[in-house]
């Protein structure tokens, strides 16, 4: 441990949280180690940047995030269901109007079948407009006798292997917040234009889907409940109006810390600080320990915040983690993602589940089935198998169920584009056809129909209220 997370463990001991509170500060998690960070080779240049960051105007408010607060507090009331779902990484590449506008009728598309089948409201959270920055098992990398900085995700360097397109470059910080900006912009004019109508399910066609089973079911399904939003409006005399929009949210992961501190700040009338560069940031598992620089960070921020708990977490870990991250026992603050591997999740999560339930703080469990089942194959390809995916998802729905407790949710990495990443699903897609349309610099995510599969496998094996 280094003396700076000594000082903050020290001073935690001798004044509590009060202490602990007032010592917050968007900087001062620069007091304990933050692992995964770029090595900038112009500190000045990184400055400037920061600089230009933190006078842009933010890219949500206080009242959706808030808004989102209350709609997770439902959640863990057992009233929501949420879906979180997009890229790995987003890239700048890939800040555009298909990729943008595939993506959002796929999570469209899944969450209008989990609404109908699981006959609840269901939040929409996509991992979009800032998921820019990735974890990397090793800060370096060697090919052929070279070596040079990893990829870490487009807001610090490009992943071509050459010097220049790794060195990290710090006006790709504000490229990344006007990235994300664009996509905020062109998502919320889609969604307030009526892309969402319910009255016309068919703007969420993707084109190259159209003879799909699935897109088939998908129509079916949604010409149905067109057709009784019809009959209603019929027999009431009046437009359905809350059909017209939904609401969507941001999520990334909050892991480059000198950018969330930039987008950090305070706003009239309202208490705190706010992260205003995505509704709901989480911390990703390699950088989820007590004493951690981004666990510093995240308790000094009002958002609803996930934490990423894998296989090697104990039940004391987690606790521990929860009274540091949400001392008040905030409804609608704590959303545990578990991500333990489908040969795991039996095994790790129940001592968990008892834990937080003896520890009575109000937390949502979503799972995230891919990436503790991530592979690669002998080609050389990092692959997930469908099968272990929707095997995690069931096993997640049994253990809650069996301890009295109840999964609230999925994230997923998930694409609008037709790409043959993970394996298995409806076409039974298998390692060959990996090498046929495998776009992704990071980790493989679903596609269209692997998506939609899911969505209705998880109706399938969701516990129904008693009524139905
Ligand atoms: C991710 O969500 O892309 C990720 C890196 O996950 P984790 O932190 O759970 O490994
Ligand atoms: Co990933």
């Amino acid at each position: 441990m280094s003396a700076a997370a000594k000082v903050t463990e020290k001073q935690i001991s001798m004044d509590g949280e009060s202490q602990m509170e007032t010592n917050w500060r968007p900087d001062s998690w620069k007091k304990c180690i933050a692992t995964q960070q770029a090595d900038y080779p112009d500190p000045e240049a990184l400055d400037r940047a920061l600089e230009s960051l933190a006078s842009l105007p933010p890219l949500v408010t206080s009242w959706e995030i808030l808004s989102l607060k209350s709609q997770i507090a439902e959640a863990q009331r057992g009233e929501r269901f949420v879906l979180q779902g997009g890229d790995c990484a987003e890239s700048f590449a890939d800040c555009n109007s298909p990729i943008i506008t595939n993506r959002l009728k796929v999570l469209l598309q899944m969450s209008l079948a989990l609404v109908h089948g699981l006959q609840m409201p269901v939040v929409r959270i996509g991992r979009f407009a800032g998921q820019y920055a990735k974890p990397r098992s090793s800060a370096m990398e060697t090919r052929d006798g070279t070596t040079l900085p990893s990829y870490r995700g487009d807001i610090v360097n490009s992943p071509e292997f050459t010097e220049a397109a790794r060195r990290p470059d710090p006006d790709r910080l504000l490229q990344a917040h006007s990235r994300s900006a664009l996509t905020m912009n062109f998502v919320r004019g889609l969604i307030d234009g009526g892309f969402a109508d319910l009255h016309h399910p068919e703007y969420w066609d993707l084109a190259w889907v159209a003879h799909s089973p699935l897109a088939e079911e998908f129509r079916t399904l949604a010409e149905g409940l067109g057709r009784s939003i019809r009959f209603m409006e019929t027999i009431s005399g009046q437009r359905a109006g809350s059909v017209k929009r939904v609401d969507f949210y941001t999520s990334h992961e909050a892991l480059h810390l000198h950018y969330e501190q930039a987008l950090t700040r305070q706003v009239p009338r309202q208490e705190g600080w706010f992260n205003l560069s995505t509704h709901f940031p989480w911390i990703g598992m390699r950088t989820a320990d007590l004493e951690d620089a981004h666990v510093e960070y995240f308790r000094g921020i009002r958002n609803p915040i996930g934490i990423k708990v894998g296989p090697s977490v104990s039940p004391g870990e987690l606790t521990d983690l929860i009274d540091r991250l949400n001392p008040n026992r905030e409804w609608g603050r704590m959303v545990l993602i578990h991500r333990m591997g489908a040969a795991g999740i039996g095994e790790h999560l129940p001592p968990l589940i008892e834990a937080v339930q003896k520890a009575e703080t109000p937390v949502l469990w979503i799972c995230d089935p891919m990436h503790g089942n991530t592979e690669t194959v002998a080609s050389g390809i990092k692959t997930r198998r469908f099968r272990n995916i929707m095997s995690e998802v069931e096993q997640a729905i049994e253990v809650h169920r069996s301890l009295g407790s109840r999964l609230g949710g999925v994230h997923l990495e998930l694409t609008g584009e037709n790409v043959t990443e993970c394996t298995g699903g409806a076409r039974d897609l298998s390692e060959k056809d990996l090498e046929r349309a495998y776009k992704s610099t990071v980790d493989p995510r679903l596609n269209y129909e692997q998506a939609l599969e899911l969505a209705m496998f998880i109706v399938r094996k969701y516990p129904q209220a008693p009524d139905q």
